[in-house]
């Protein structure tokens, strides 16, 4: 069979915050898959990159007080130990503001325009006038046009579902500085995917049978005209007006490339920097980034979560198609990670902690197992649930497949140095069962599921038990008679575990490293499912190659930060703290905060939820205390004082993303109330305190 040529991405995280479990599982996803094209002998570029522009970028890096480059390097630094931790092996890492990516958008741009495939147009949009910057529309916040809700962003109402024209909200206010926005006029530069030619060529691209059959359902819906003749297919507005933190149009000055036009360039970019590096040629492979690319055989896969769908089945392979470049030959979406059935939000990523999972000495390889257990090809959600993942761990990761290791080496070790010896009838027919499931496992890890892999991996493992049960080594072991026996049942052990093994590499990299070593055998990739190790291969001693979880862990990992007790008596029933420098005050970030949603707290008697605008652009969750004093229906609307640089806290309901101020007595049974701050008249959301 000739060598597969595979150029494989995940999406581009965006940079301005840390991973959370859902980016985790989808580099899992791939990595997975990478690792059993490379033990197929396909040669596999495998590359990733930040996606560093657009407007909330660059606001965030603002309130952060550094340039967006200072700020997105700064993001980039924290990836490693979140890629290292879960054996995750990116071939290179870049980033959608390296050079790479400035140059090849640039170019894609002017390819389709001398497609004849750009046009502009001079369109109205809301400018801030103080922040001098037109507002993306969820930057604007006003009340709904159809159902009156207060605070809806500038493109759909939360409330009522509705979808608008940000110039449509009420009273329309910018969420960066609060001012009323106004009108401004400004020329576009449009993608003209209305053209004919566009929705006849994506009709052909998302039809023919290569995408999974939900996600050419939906394409379908998109493109299918609705009554009044007209696609979903408008032409798609990919400028920016200055200020905004992106690639310069050529020959446009002060427009920028809409964030979402040069992002999927950014997987060419980084494979393109990972040819720079010289990375190909050390794997020998002389092409350059450019003969690669125009290479037919080469293909091209991306990873990518539902939600953008749209970009990557529409906008992307249009792009590259009319610019004249080889269009991906499948994009594949998977689902969301729930926790215990929650879905969980997207920017926050609130439930489990990749980076606390590592810091309490989990083990990277049983969230590798559990993820993989738990993944097919369609795009359904995944659910991290923590009893399903200590017995998919516990009972069939180590009680069926480690155990078997842990059942025969000793003997190995000690009746036999360590050496294997012939196979019975018996032995000889399981293994056959086992070599005989290596193309099904292919096929599973090719089409991508892997929980059905994981089934039948461990189905097999129970014959493997089932073929200990009946021979009982433990028995033969007793009498010397048996050595045989003993003997050949513990060479097909060893030789079943080496096939399991093999065949849970791609899941189990870390795991399979050590095999290797504790059999002395080369690296296992499929070409060596049908050999066996053989009579008189010398093993290597058995060390404990995978724990249990201990439930505790999984208590640790998902309980929420504790809160510390203030000190006691004097006024207000506690002494007054000791005293501190301006400096000190300064430290504590105190803001104006409007509470713009409240919610009791299922499952708590105490916590209100409360969504807060500080004047970030983007609303913050903060749980408090007050439920036994505050009805929820008074609170919303109102104004009230928030710490706003408190470390986010991880709580038993999700993440509390700063605190409010409340008053109250050290002894509350004797002067019962908590007391909620609220400013005087003219404080608007975000005014600092001091
Ligand atoms: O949705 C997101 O997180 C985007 N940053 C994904 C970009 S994928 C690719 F197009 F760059
Ligand atoms: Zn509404």
């Amino acid at each position: 069979m000739q060598q597969r040529q595979l150029f494989v991405t995940t999406a581009l995280p965006y940079a301005n915050g840390n991973f959370h479990i859902g980016h985790i599982m989808e580099y899992i996803q791939a990595d997975i898959w990478v690792r059993f094209q490379r033990m197929q002998g396909s040669q596999v570029y495998f590359c990733c990159a930040d996606d560093a522009h657009g407007a909330p970028i660059m606001i965030a890096a603002e309130k952060a007080g550094k340039t967006p480059q200072q700020f997105v390097a700064d993001i980039a630094q924290g990836r490693h130990p979140y890629l290292n931790g879960f054996h995750i092996a990116f071939d290179n890492w870049h980033s959608t503001d390296g050079e790479e990516n400035h140059t090849l958008a640039k170019q894609i741009y002017l390819d389709l325009q001398a497609a004849g495939l750009i046009s502009t147009k001079t369109i109205e949009q809301f400018f801030d006038p103080e922040k001098k910057m037109f507002l993306p529309d969820r930057f604007i916040k006003g009340e709904c046009p159809k159902c009156g809700a207060q605070d809806q962003y500038g493109d759909s109402c939360e409330s009522c579902g509705a979808v608008y024209a940000p110039t449509e909200l009420k009273n329309p206010r910018s969420a960066l500085s609060g001012a009323e926005p106004v009108l401004k006029s400004s020329e576009h530069y449009f993608f003209s995917l209305s053209d004919p030619k566009c929705l006849s060529f994506l009709q052909e691209w998302t039809q023919s049978g290569r995408l999974q059959s939900e996600v050419a359902n939906k394409v379908r819906e998109w493109l299918t005209p609705n009554e009044d003749g007209k696609t979903g297919l408008g032409d798609w507005d990919i400028s920016r007006d200055a200020p905004y933190f992106g690639i310069e149009i050529p020959n446009a000055p002060g427009k920028y490339f809409y964030v979402w036009l040069d992002a999927p360039v950014g997987y060419l970019a980084s494979l393109k920097n990972y040819f720079a590096k010289g990375g190909p040629k050390s794997r020998g492979d002389a092409r350059t980034f450019e003969e690669f690319m125009s290479d037919p055989k080469v293909e091209q896969y991306h990873f990518i979560g539902k939600d953008i769908t749209y970009f990557h089945t529409l906008f992307w392979p249009a792009m590259l198609h009319f610019s004249g470049r080889k269009t991906p030959d499948n994009v594949f979406v998977h689902g969301f990670v729930t926790v215990s059935g929650e879905k969980m939000s997207k920017s926050r990523g609130t439930g489990i902690d990749p980076l606390k999972y590592l810091s309490i000495g989990m083990n990277p390889e049983w969230l590798r197992y559990y993820i993989a257990a738990k993944l097919n090809s369609k795009v359904e959600d995944v659910d991290f649930n923590t009893e399903d993942f200590v017995t998919r761990v516990n009972a069939d990761l180590v009680g069926k497949f480690v155990n078997i290791a842990a059942r025969s080496a000793g003997f190995l070790q000690k009746r036999f140095d360590l050496k294997l010896g012939s196979l019975s009838q018996d032995g000889q027919a399981l293994l056959h069962v086992l070599q005989n499931a290596a193309p099904t496992i292919a096929q599973g890890f090719e089409e991508r599921e892997f929980g059905k892999v994981c089934r039948e991996i461990m189905l097999l493992a129970d014959r493997v038990n089932e073929y200990v049960d009946a021979n009982k080594p433990w028995e033969l072991a007793k009498s010397v008679e048996n050595e045989g026996a003993l003997h050949q049942a513990c060479t097909a052990c060893i030789e079943s575990f080496r096939l399991l093994s093999l065949y849970l590499k791609p899941i189990l990299p870390d795991l399979a490293t050590k095999v290797e070593s504790f059999l002395n055998i080369p690296p296992l990739d499929f070409t060596s499912a049908q050999t066996l190790l053989g009579q008189g291969h010398v093993i290597g001693p058995y060390e404990h190659l995978m724990q249990r979880v201990d439930v505790k862990l999984l208590d640790q990992l998902t309980e929420p930060a504790k809160t510390e007790e203030p000190p006691k008596s004097a006024p207000g029933g506690v002494a007054i703290e000791p005293t501190i420098g301006i400096d000190d005050f300064v430290k504590v970030d105190l803001r104006i905060a409007k509470i713009v949603d409240a919610q009791a707290v299922e499952g708590s008697s105490k916590l209100l939820k409360l969504t807060l605008d500080v004047g970030e652009g983007q609303n913050r969750q903060v749980f408090s205390g007050i439920a036994a004093h505050y009805k929820p229906e008074d609170l919303v609307g109102q104004l009230t004082v928030v710490v706003a640089n408190l470390a986010p806290r991880k709580m038993k309901f999700g993440v509390s993303e700063g605190m409010v101020l409340a008053a109250s007595h050290e002894d509350e049974k004797a002067y019962p109330g908590v007391f909620i701050l609220n400013p005087w008249p003219g404080a608007t959301p975000g005014m600092r305190i001091r």
